[in-house]
């Protein structure tokens, strides 16, 4: 990478990215201190959350085929940043489950996680992504060598469970999980085969993430 590159990287796009990403956190603050959260406050930050979980996973998951198009592995610096943003969401998404809607009574939460498949596939991707975001750091990743990428793959599975999660919990129109089901299913598809969609086919580096 250039060094114009690399400072556009650094000081442009991360906290570009990073300031983003903080928005939907920040409306959700503001709608909650202006008390404007529709007339369902506790449906309208689930739901947000939730949308945004998925919605920053999809955009993780497209940095490698993005990295594959271009040849550049600025996709690649940004993927951490992302991945530790969903996890962000997804804890907001279930504390806001436990807390609001569980009121903390942990029988409850048990029953509820035992009774509604729904909850079961979106509990199991939050418990996916905790010893990803674990792992993140550069320390970890040097650590774990070539078994950081094996374990990193699980974020697949997590996509996999968000989509089933948000199919399994609508009741009526399915248009917007099956938006998010088909990208999803073009991101495995150009992940693992390339060739289908003519993509070039450039080997994996070795990747300084910063
Ligand atoms: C990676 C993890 C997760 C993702 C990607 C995710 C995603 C979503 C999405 C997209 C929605 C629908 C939002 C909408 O209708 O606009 C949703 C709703 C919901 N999620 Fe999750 N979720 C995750 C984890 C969890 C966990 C751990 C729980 C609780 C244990 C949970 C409980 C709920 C509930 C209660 C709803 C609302 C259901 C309703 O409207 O009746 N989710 N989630």
């Amino acid at each position: 990478m250039t060094t114009n590159s690399e400072s556009w990287l650094r000081f442009v796009a991360k906290p570009a990215v990073f300031v983003a990403c903080l928005v939907p956190f920040g409306l959700l603050v503001k709608g909650a201190l202006d008390g404007d959260l529709g007339a369902n406050p506790l449906e309208h930050v689930t739901h947000a959350t939730g949308d945004w979980t998925l919605r920053l996973l999809l955009v993780t998951l497209a940095m490698t085929p993005l990295r594959q198009l271009t040849g550049s592995t600025a996709w690649i610096r940004l993927r951490r940043m992302l991945g530790l943003f969903t996890f962000f969401y997804a804890t907001l998404h279930f504390l806001i489950w436990i807390w609001l809607d569980q009121e903390l009574v942990w029988g409850n939460m048990v029953a509820d996680i035992a009774k509604r498949p729904y909850v079961t596939v979106g509990f199991a991707a939050w418990l996916l992504l905790v010893p990803l975001a674990a792992t993140s750091t550069r320390g970890m990743m040097r650590r774990l060598g070539r078994r950081w990428k094996s374990l990193h793959r699980a974020v697949y599975a997590v996509g996999v469970l968000g989509v089933l999660h948000y199919l399994w919990l609508v009741k009526a129109d399915l248009l917007e999980p099956l938006i998010y089901a088909g990208i999803l299913a073009l991101l495995l598809a150009v992940r693992w085969r390339p060739h289908l969609l003519r993509l070039p086919v450039r080997p994996g580096r070795t990747i300084n993430v910063r």
